[in-house]
Formats: structure tokens, C-alpha cells, sequence
């Protein structure tokens, strides 16, 4: 088929105006529909499908035709036509053509399918999986792997035109800490001691700003042994990027300006300019969440002062503290919901914490619901007013300290967003969280920790806090939300290593911990290290959104499943004796079943 008239193209782009060039197509058979003595192939590769016709006339090459299966790899030469007028197929790019086959050439079969690729329905996300060759060839895959290849460059493209140099950072490193557990690699060389993956490269840029590189990107793998979720994978993507001599609104106005950039470049979308900014207190305040959805809008309402000294004394006491909260949250239309349906939704709010849920509901024939019997007249009309509550709504009443009140009535917020359809579709609404704790305390240990990591400088002029009232202190961190999901976070750095050292102190070290943990990093520290400040964002959640999906799983070629394990490959698996014995290692257990 080395025909130099004939052109080689690919099965998405044929179009009318091919009509009469004889062209080759290889790909996959897509589907085989035997119709009226013909052959009909759809022939795929990623860029689309073209229909192929076989005819009987064509004597051997019908009969080889006759033995394609789903998946058989062909090239097929034919002269392109117009298809016959009414035959034409409007949700196909090439639906206008079609290709009768003169050759055929069977480059390889495929044994049948676990799963047809051009069926509507979505196989088994296990099966997948382990499969991940195949699920690669279906549309949706090829579309988000596209979408994705294209975001990764408008970033590229972008933090280029802003002076930025993409450094590689190793993986073989020391453990940094964000939070997560380290996965760990054992060393031959050095038996007894191990490697640990980056959880972020986030030392090592910063060991860059003190090396003078000015302006710092990466496309990064990072590795954190945590529970998977949805929007988690063991081994994820991040955008990552440090400056030097920068406040914090330059390095807001930078990540923004990418965001945008991509956006526009790979989304072809315009967003806000400039993004939307909250405060941490005002997220928690409002949406019960620091990274809020504001997709729709149904805000938490304070109501703890309608309470006080009141009727409802599990209200009213806890109203006597600034500590606490009781928060109203009102479900438009949810008078039609039954003694039941809330007795659910309580069920579900104690799942997030809450110890129960009051509600009263205004139904055409009066005030019902938990603590009606509490709330006269002059009380209803302040909660509806201040709600925004018609007839026909409901309200939830979540009491509690302030923390986890906000927590529950942030869940019950999305809950409701949910049931009720509220969110804008395809919407893309980010903003800034800004002013976060410096320091929170540890909910297991008692202990105070970093809320983020321990790099993050203190917003200027909180001295005084430092030692007096450390949980108090206001973090330069900020988080860039997007529809609830935490794109990226960020923060202006401890720059000298007197105050990194306090910092370090603070959150429990001792000088032998910091020595061995951070020492190197604290002498590069005190070698001239140069103000400095940066940001990571999560490329699979950016890919994940923009392509409408609710799990990473859909965005990552080889991600790994719900228990960390890549099915495809089977990894993590066991090791020859030997392998453990050239590192020194014995498994004293059975791994688990
Ligand atoms: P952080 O830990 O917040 O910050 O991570 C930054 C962003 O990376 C994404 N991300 C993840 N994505 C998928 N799976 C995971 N397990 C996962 N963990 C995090 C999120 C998150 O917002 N070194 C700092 C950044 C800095 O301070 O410059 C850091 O890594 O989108």
C-alpha cells in the first residue's frame, strides 16, 4: 500500500471536500454492521471514525472483511465519497463521506472484549481498569487525556512567558512533610535506610529560590501514602511554582493570571477578573466550608442572638458563648418534606458530626417541624426574614461549638445544593481563600500543628501572638478554590533560619529532631535565602472539573483504584527473596488477604 497517490490520513478527518482522493486509514474496527450484502466498517483511531464499505464485488478482500471482529487493527486504501443523499450522519465529523474499501490489510486481531468500546453504557470502573488499554481507546478517555495534555501546556506556555524555568526535582529524596505518610525506598547501597518520595517538592523549591533560580515551575509528581478518594490519588500532578522577592498579592496575581491563561487558551473560556476573594473566617462563616461551592447560593445564617434567653433551651445556652454557633440553613420547598425525610436528613447530619438537627418547616396550615412548639410568631417571622425563608421552605437548625456547627451546616449546604439541583451546570466558579490559621490544633493529639506545612510565614504584625496565643496567628497562605474542590494552595515562606527555627520549635521539635530532619535546609537558609513565596495546583482536579468528571481516576492515564493498588500492572506486589535480602529486609507478616 506504498501508493504515492495515495494519502495517509487519519479516521477523524475526512470531509466533503475529499471526495475523489484515494486515501489509507489504519486503526481499530470500532463496529461491524453487516447490511443489504455490504460490509459497513467503522474504522477508529483517536482523532475519529470513518465509515469503510466492503462489497461483494471485491471477491478476497470481501471474504477478509467478512472475518473483522471488534478491535482487529486494519489499513484500508479506497478513493473517498460523498455518501448518497439521506444516508448522511450529522453527529459524526466525517458523517459526510465514506470510504469503499479496495484494500484491506489485517495488521492484528484482538481476542473479543471485555467490554465493547462503542457501547453507550460505562463498564465496571474494575474492570477498566484492569483493562486500561482498551478504556484508553473509548472517546471519553482520548477526550480527557487531550484536555489534559492541552491544560499542561497552557501552563507551560504561560509561566514560560512569565520568565519561569521548569526545573526537574528529584524523587529519591528526604521526607518532606505535608501531612500525608511518606512511601518510602529502601537503599541497597545503604542498607537500613530509605528514601522517601516527595510528597511535594516543596523544600527542594524553595532550596532553588535560595540557589538564585528567581523564578521557579514544574509539572511534578508528588506521592503521599493517605486514604484515596475521589478527588485523591496516592500519586498526583501538581503544578508547582516559586518566586522570590514577592508579596502575596504578586503571587496571587501570578497563579491567577495562569488560571486565566488556561482557561482561555485550553478551555476556551473566560473567567472572572479579578477571581473573587473570601477570607477563611467569612468561608466558614457563610458556606460552613474552606473551600466553598459557590456555584449556588444558599448561605449559612447565624441565628444564635434569635435564640437567646428563649423558649428552646438547648438554643438558648448555647447562645450564651461566642464559642458557639447555631446556624440556620434554609431548603427552599422543604415544607413538602415528611417526618421521615428529615429524620434521614438528621441521620445524615450525624454522620458529619452533628449531635442531632432541629427544623421547623412553614407549611400552608402552619409552623411544624423538631422545635416548633419553641418558636412563636414574632421568633418566625425574625428566622424567615433573616433566612429568606417563603412559604412552602424549611429551615435546619445546626447548634453547636463553632467549629464543627460550621462543619455539619457546610455539609448540609451541599447536601441540599445537591438534592435540589442548585448548582449552576458547567459553571466554573473559583475563589480565593486568604487569612487562614497559622497553627491548628491536632484533633488526635492535643498537640499544635501546622494547618498546612511548616514553611508557611505568619502574617506581619502578629509578634505578640506568637508565644502568648499561637493558635490566633493569621497564616500568609492561600488556598485557590474551585466548585468545593481545593485547586491549590500556597503561602509567602519563612525566609530566615532564626524564624524558621521558632516556628519548628513551636510546633514541638527538638534541636536534634530539627538537625536531623530539616538540617541541611536550615543551613541553606542561612546562607542568604532570599524572601520567597509559590503555590502548587493540582493538575488532576483542574482536568477533572474542567472535563466534567467526579473522580481523578477519569483524568490520570494509570491511576490507581479506591485501595491504592494498580490493578492493570498488580502493584504493589511481593518481591523475590533475594531482591529483599539485597536490602535488608524481612516481612515479619503476611501481607493482607
Ligand atoms: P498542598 O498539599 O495543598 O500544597 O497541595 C497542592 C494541591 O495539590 C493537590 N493535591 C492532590 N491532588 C490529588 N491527590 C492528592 N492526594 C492530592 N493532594 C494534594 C490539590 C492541592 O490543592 N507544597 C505545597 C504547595 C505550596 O505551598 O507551594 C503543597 O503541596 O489540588
Amino acid at each position: 500500500m506504498n501508493d504515492p497517490n495515495t494519502a495517509r490520513v487519519s479516521c477523524g478527518a475526512l470531509t466533503a471536500s475529499d471526495a475523489g482522493r484515494r486515501v489509507e486509514l489504519d486503526g481499530w474496527v470500532h463496529r461491524r454492521r453487516d447490511h443489504g450484502g455490504l460490509i459497513f466498517i467503522d474504522v477508529r483511531d483517536r482523532s475519529g471514525i470513518t465509515q469503510v464499505i466492503f462489497d461483494p464485488s471485491l471477491g478476497e478482500v470481501f471474504g477478509q472483511a467478512e472475518t473483522l471482529r471488534s478491535e482487529d487493527v486494519i489499513r484500508v486504501c479506497g478513493v473517498v465519497r460523498s455518501r448518497p443523499a439521506g444516508t448522511e450522519n450529522a453527529k459524526l465529523a466525517t458523517g459526510q463521506v465514506e470510504v469503499p474499501a479496495a484494500e484491506l490489510e489485517i495488521l492484528n486481531r484482538s481476542e473479543t472484549p471485555p467490554f465493547v468500546i462503542a457501547a453507550e453504557e460505562e463498564p465496571a470502573e474494575e474492570v477498566r481498569l484492569r483493562y486500561r488499554y482498551l478504556d484508553l481507546r473509548r472517546p471519553r478517555m482520548q477526550r480527557n487525556l487531550t484536555v489534559r495534555h492541552r491544560i499542561l501546556k497552557a501552563f507551560r506556555d504561560y509561566f514560560d512567558d512569565h520568565g519561569f524555568l521548569e526545573v526537574e526535582t528529584p524523587n529519591l529524596i528526604k521526607s518532606t512533610p505535608e501531612g500525608a505518610r511518606d512511601y518510602l525506598v529502601p537503599s541497597r547501597l545503604h542498607r537500613g535506610t530509605f528514601y522517601a518520595l516527595p510528597q511535594s517538592p516543596q523544600i527542594l523549591k524553595q532550596i532553588l529560590m535560595i540557589g538564585g533560580l528567581g523564578r521557579y515551575m514544574q509539572i511534578a509528581r508528588c506521592f503521599r501514602d493517605e486514604d484515596s478518594r475521589s478527588d485523591r490519588q496516592p500519586e498526583f500532578t501538581q503544578v508547582d511554582v516559586e518566586m522570590t522577592f514577592v508579596s502575596q498579592d504578586e503571587v496571587l496575581a501570578m497563579m491567577e493570571g495562569s488560571v486565566r491563561y488556561v482557561w482561555e487558551h485550553a478551555l476556551g473560556q473566560t473567567i472572572p477578573d479579578p477571581l473573587p476573594r473570601l477570607t477563611y473566617a467569612e468561608a466558614m462563616r457563610r458556606f460552613g466550608s474552606d473551600k466553598p461551592d459557590l456555584r449556588f447560593e444558599l448561605e449559612l445564617v447565624d441565628v444564635a442572638d434569635a435564640f437567646r434567653g428563649g423558649a428552646f433551651g438547648l438554643f438558648a445556652g448555647l447562645a450564651e458563648s461566642e464559642a458557639n454557633r447555631v446556624i440556620a440553613l434554609r431548603w427552599p420547598g422543604g415544607a413538602a418534606l415528611s417526618r421521615r425525610d428529615f429524620d434521614a436528613v438528621t441521620e445524615l447530619a450525624k454522620t458529619f458530626g452533628a449531635k442531632g438537627l432541629a427544623y421547623v418547616s412553614f407549611a400552608p396550615d402552619g409552623i411544624k417541624g423538631s422545635i416548633a412548639r419553641f418558636v412563636d410568631e414574632p421568633l418566625a417571622a425574625q428566622l424567615r426574614e433573616r433566612c429568606g425563608a417563603q412559604d412552602g421552605d424549611a429551615i435546619l437548625f445546626v447548634g453547636d461549638a463553632k467549629h464543627g456547627a460550621s462543619e455539619v451546616a457546610g455539609k448540609l449546604r451541599l447536601e441540599i445544593g445537591e438534592r435540589l439541583g442548585l448548582r449552576k451546570p458547567d459553571a466554573f466558579a473559583f475563589c480565593w481563600v486568604l487569612g487562614f490559621p497559622l497553627f491548628e490544633r491536632d484533633e488526635e493529639t492535643g498537640e499544635i500543628t501546622f494547618s498546612h506545612h511548616p514553611f508557611t510565614a505568619p502574617a506581619p504584625g502578629q509578634e505578640a501572638l506568637f508565644d502568648s496565643d499561637p493558635l490566633a496567628l493569621t497564616a500568609q497562605h492561600y488556598d485557590l478554590v474551585l466548585n468545593g474542590y481545593e485547586l491549590g494552595s500556597g503561602s509567602i515562606r519563612n525566609h530566615t533560619a532564626e524564624f524558621q527555627n521558632r516556628v519548628f520549635k513551636r510546633l514541638g521539635l527538638s534541636d536534634e529532631q530539627i538537625e536531623d530532619r530539616f538540617g541541611f535546609f536550615m543551613e541553606a537558609l542561612r546562607y542568604g535565602a532570599p524572601p520567597h513565596g509559590g503555590m502548587a495546583l493540582g493538575i488532576d482536579r483542574i482536568v477533572m472539573i474542567a472535563c466534567g468528571e467526579n473522580s481523578l481516576r477519569d483524568v490520570i492515564a494509570f491511576p490507581k483504584n479506591q485501595t491504592a493498588r494498580d490493578v492493570m500492572m498488580d502493584a504493589p506486589s511481593s518481591v523475590p527473596d533475594q531482591a529483599l535480602n539485597d536490602l535488608g529486609l524481612r516481612i515479619v507478616e503476611p501481607p493482607p488477604a
